[in-house]
């Protein structure tokens, strides 16, 4: 393979990792989990016992988040989380939510790349 060939290709997938990057959401280096509006409430009250990995490995409706959130209260010592609770439900739902509704819709046919022969 030329010199030119392998650098083509070097440069084609630096910019698909970049692309990929910027559709990423930022973690926050504390946490490991999404950097955005309730963060620090999660922060706050869900990982003093745990990991904060138990949460960023799940994927749950907003109802299935409040059954968790319900069964740590009743069995794993977990305070009431008052004001708290519907903006960590809000969180929790929009980042770690079932999978189907964060995956993108899937690329136009007609926006895919063609082939080069
Ligand atoms: C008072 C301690 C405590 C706090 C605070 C706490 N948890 Fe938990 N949580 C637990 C324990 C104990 C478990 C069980 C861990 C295990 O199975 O190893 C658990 C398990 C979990 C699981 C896994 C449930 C499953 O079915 O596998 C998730 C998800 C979770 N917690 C999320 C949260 C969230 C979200 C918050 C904040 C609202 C939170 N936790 C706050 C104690 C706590």
């Amino acid at each position: 393979m030329s010199r030119l060939t392998s650098a083509l290709m070097l440069s084609v997938l630096c910019a698909t990792s970049l692309v990929t990057l910027a559709n990423e959401h930022k973690l926050n280096p504390a946490t490991g989990l999404v950097d955005a509006t309730g963060h620090n409430m999660v922060a706050a009250h869900c990982t003093a016992c745990h990991s904060a990995k138990l949460i960023s490995q799940n994927q749950m409706s907003r109802e299935r988040w409040l059954e968790t959130i319900r069964w740590m209260q009743s069995t794993q010592k977990l305070w009431p989380l008052g004001e708290a609770e519907p903006v960590i439900l809000d969180y929790l739902t929009t980042w770690y939510g079932p999978k189907i509704q964060s995956r993108r819709a899937p690329i136009p046919t007609h926006l895919m790349p063609q082939g080069s022969d």
